[in-house]
């Protein structure tokens, strides 16, 4: 019997079941190593052990189940994404990853291959806590630090207390770090964006992912009242950052493949009769070509200068994340793509926009990724969701993923 309709739809069921695990109830609200994510653990270990699986827990809260080999001494394919999520998600980004790693475990049904299968689901990529992404797949390849151990969250507290507050133990942080083993990283991620909808196709094989720098900006002028200060007197740290921002949207409509986008803004004190004198905002420049975002910043950085010596203001830039673009394994895209025609499916290169662990592990491991179509190309939204049939052709696909690898080990 084809298995594989029932396990997309009890995919999909579970990714739904984890979006409950939430800060903001009504919405999906997740961040790193928060208490939400101590149900998510729960209920993937559960899953990880009845897919003959063993389960753990790492020293940044990574969740880890290993699938053994025919042989102990057998090297190890990772299959992984992430477990956090942005403010009000989708059910599906960095999750359904997990999940469909787990599916494939479930559907080897006992059977056992040349090498390990290790799911990861990394505690935290969004960035969403301490303001910098890929904590979980950082710690994953070894290149965690003291500067993002210190890193302290909206409440204060570091990377380290967080770690310690869940339960976990900093001091095992090193334990949490890839073996040599590995022979390769799978990651199956939903497109959030609108090409493979477009195409009227299901899958998408990633070449490469776009490389990208987040900023905090802030703009600083004098506070004062809003009825007694003339116009020609005012040093208006809102209206300085809006005509920035207006500067923004327009130098990324002008340069082909470049987004940028503003996606916080807080105005200090936030009274209605009240000049604002501090505006704290975001910045998150994105393009295929890192020699393009560079130079795109620098112009946008020369533009809040200006805006701000005219203005009176003052303006700081602070670096939150500068990483660049990075190509996925070509040999093991090929044989990708080998999969996703030998079960059927369109074969489609693409590049993705979106950042992903996947641009962090290729640091320390051969790195391929395979999209699946976001209905509505709409993602970072309650809104985001998957098809049941999309699901099972990545099922499939990852089968034969795992057959193709299978006989590369002859
Ligand atoms: O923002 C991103 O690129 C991803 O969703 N973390
Ligand atoms: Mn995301
Ligand atoms: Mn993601």
């Amino acid at each position: 019997m084809d298995r594989f309709p029932v396990v997309a739809r009890e995919v999909i069921a579970r990714c739904q079941s984890l979006a409950e695990c939430t800060e903001e109830s009504g919405f999906t609200t997740r961040p790193f190593l928060s208490e939400p994510m101590r149900e998510v653990h729960t209920r993937l270990r559960d899953w990880m052990e009845q897919a003959g699986m063993t389960a753990s827990i790492d020293a940044v809260g990574n969740v880890r189940g290993c699938y053994a080999a025919r042989q102990p001494s057998a090297p190890r394919l990772f299959i992984g994404s992430h477990l956090d999520t942005v403010p009000r998600a989708g059910a599906y980004d960095g999750i359904l990853g997990v999940v469909l790693g787990v599916a494939l475990a479930d559907l080897l049904n006992g059977r056992r291959l040349k090498f390990h299968i290790e799911v990861v689901g990394f505690s935290e990529e969004e960035g969403l806590r301490f303001g910098a992404p890929f904590i979980g797949s950082r710690t994953f390849i070894g290149d965690i630090d003291d500067e993002l151990l210190g890193r302290r969250d909206a409440n204060g507290m570091t990377v380290t207390d967080a770690i310690r507050a869940f339960g976990l133990d900093p001091s095992r942080i090193g334990d949490a770090r890839a073996g040599n083993d590995a022979l390769a990283y799978f990651e199956f991620h939903i497109e959030q964006g609108p090409v493979l909808e477009a195409l009227g196709i299901p899958l998408g094989v990633v070449e490469g992912i776009a490389g990208q720098s987040r900023f905090s900006v802030v703009f600083e002028g004098q506070a004062n009242h809003a009825g007694t200060t003339p116009m020609h007197l005012r040093r208006d740290a809102l209206a300085g950052a809006a005509e920035w921002i207006g500067a923004v949207e327009k130098e990324a409509r002008s340069t082909s493949g470049l987004v940028a986008t503003v996606g916080r803004l807080e105005v200090e004190p936030g009274a209605g009769n009240v000049i604002p004198g501090v505006v704290r905002t975001t910045l998150d420049v994105r393009h295929a070509d890192d020699a393009i975002r560079t130079a795109a910043i620098e112009r946008l950085h020369h533009h809040a200068g200006d805006i701000a010596a005219r203005r009176g203001l003052s303006v700081s830039w602070k670096h939150l994340l500068d990483q660049a673009s990075v190509t996925m394994d070509a040999s093991l895209s090929r044989l990708l793509e080998r999969a996703v025609d030998a079960s059927g499916y369109t074969v489609h290169r693409m590049t993705s926009g979106a950042g992903h662990d996947a641009m962090i592990v290729a640091r320390r491991m051969p790195a391929v990724m395979l999209f699946l179509r976001s209905p509505g190309g709409i993602s970072h939204h309650s809104r985001e969701t998957v098809l049941p049939e999309d699901v099972e052709a990545a099922l499939v696909t990852g089968m034969r993923f795992l057959e193709e690898m299978e006989a590369r080990h002859d």
